[in-house]
């Protein structure tokens, strides 16, 4: 573990190689990792963690659609597939992944199946935080433990698999058996995180809820539409309102920022982009500012919570958000959106004479390939000068 002066902070961080396999297994070896919720996070997690050796079993309710997808996927009834109170039995790690609003309805399935001494871990501080709105309160004779991937399950496993890992934060929220710190980053390693921040489970649920109705995804979404809009009213064809607003943005820009910065992406753009980007930047912060402490007070005072638990605990939640799902996919943005995505060259299928002719002629394929710009990208010294070419900005 390393602690790390990050902007004047200072900040625990613990990597992958401060956990190699054999320390992993002196952890967790004894554990059996009892996974409650077979949805993105519990499927990626699991499989990670029994790619990493650990014994995991996962619990769903019976016929279900996760018990089904489980199956499908090769676990076992009785073996390594269970009802939620006999896997909660059966864990020394209860991993609670429900949806949120299922933690709330199952917490007395789980509180009264939970062993002494087992740790509780979440993957997000809602419940725990909100307990006065959830019901789920502890007893005081487990750990209370917090791993939250920075991304979707499907990215917790997708990296995993490429080598790669993914950041996530952790927190204790208590030590019953005095282990909970080092059960908390070994499992943190095993479920695939690169690199793990701390944190406090209210911290995690405070920045979570507001990242993502705010930049991540609502605030995001907000703004896109309200360019894509003013293009279109102003007689813009719908590929160039798309092309100016989403396109270029997740194809070009966001990956070199990713790469090198916000920062570095104003000093490689053209003095044009510079000046407007210097001047209006100022401009929708002054004006998104505000509405961002709004989400944040409703984060803090619990009213994000209750709208969560109220809406999505509804019998026919499913439906509901269907429709409003089914309003957004179906709108013009997202129309276009998949019409301009067909048109990238690696989403058009090939003719099928051109491949049995490559299939001849491998070695001529293999200089084609050579000469592709994603190719001359991948060398290093070329990198930023293809990354520069491709920053029209
Ligand atoms: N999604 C993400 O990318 C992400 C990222 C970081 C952290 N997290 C956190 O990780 C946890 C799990 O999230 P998730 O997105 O994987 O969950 P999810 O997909 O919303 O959860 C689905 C799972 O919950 C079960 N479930 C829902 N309501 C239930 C109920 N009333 N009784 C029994 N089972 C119920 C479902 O079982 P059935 O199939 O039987 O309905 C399914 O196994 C949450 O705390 C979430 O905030 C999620």
């Amino acid at each position: 573990m390393k602690t790390l002066s990050i902007g004047g902070v200072k900040e625990k961080i613990v990597e992958r190689t401060d956990f190699p396999p054999a320390k992993l297994r002196k952890i967790l070896g004894k554990e059996t990792v009892a996974v409650i919720g077979y949805g993105v996070q519990g499927r990626g997690q699991s499989h990670n963690m029994r790619d990493n050796g650990v014994k995991v079993i996962v619990g769903v309710r019976k016929n279900g659609p996760s018990w089904k997808l489980a199956k499908k996927d090769g676990l076992k009834p009785g073996k390594t597939l269970f009802d939620i109170p006999e896997a909660v039995r059966r864990g020394t790690v209860v991993q609670y992944l429900l949806s949120d609003a299922g933690q709330k309805d199952q917490w007395p399935v789980i509180r009264d199946n939970l062993q002494e001494g087992s740790a509780l871990y979440f993957s997000h501080g809602f419940s725990v935080t909100y307990s006065d709105i959830t019901g789920v309160i502890a007893p005081d004779n487990v750990d209370v433990i917090l791993v939250a991937p920075k991304g979707s399950g499907t990215t917790v496993r997708r990296l995993f698999l490429e080598g790669r890992g993914i950041n996530s934060s952790f927190a204790i929220d208590q030590d019953f058996t005095g282990r909970a710190r080092e059960r908390c980053i070994a499992l943190g390693i095993a479920i695939g995180s690169g690199f793990l921040f701390e944190t406090t489970f209210k911290k995690e649920v405070y920045s979570d809820l507001t990242g993502e109705r705010g930049v991540l995804m609502g605030a995001i979404y907000g703004l896109w539409l309200a360019q894509y809009e003013v293009l279109r009213e102003k007689g813009h064809s719908p590929s160039e309102a798309f092309n100016e607003t989403v396109e270029e943005a997740t194809q070009s820009l966001y990956p070199l920022i990713a790469e090198n910065g916000m920062d570095w992406m104003y000093a490689n753009c053209s003095t044009t982009a510079q000046r407007g980007a210097l001047d209006w930047y100022k401009r929708f912060k002054k004006c998104s500012k505000p509405v961002f402490k709004q989400l944040y007070g409703k984060v803090a005072d619990g009213s994000e919570t209750r709208r969560v638990l109220r809406v999505n605990s509804k019998e026919d939640y499913r439906e509901s958000l269907e429709a409003e799902l089914k309003e957004v996919r179906e709108s013009e943005m997202w129309r276009i959106g998949k019409e301009v995505r067909k048109l990238r060259p690696e989403n058009q299928s090939k003719p099928k004479a051109k491949k049995k002719k490559a299939k001849k002629k491998p070695a001529k394929k293999k200089a084609a390939k050579k000469t592709s710009a994603k190719a001359s990208a991948k060398k290093k010294p070329a990198k930023k000068k293809a990354a520069k070419k491709r920053s029209r900005k």
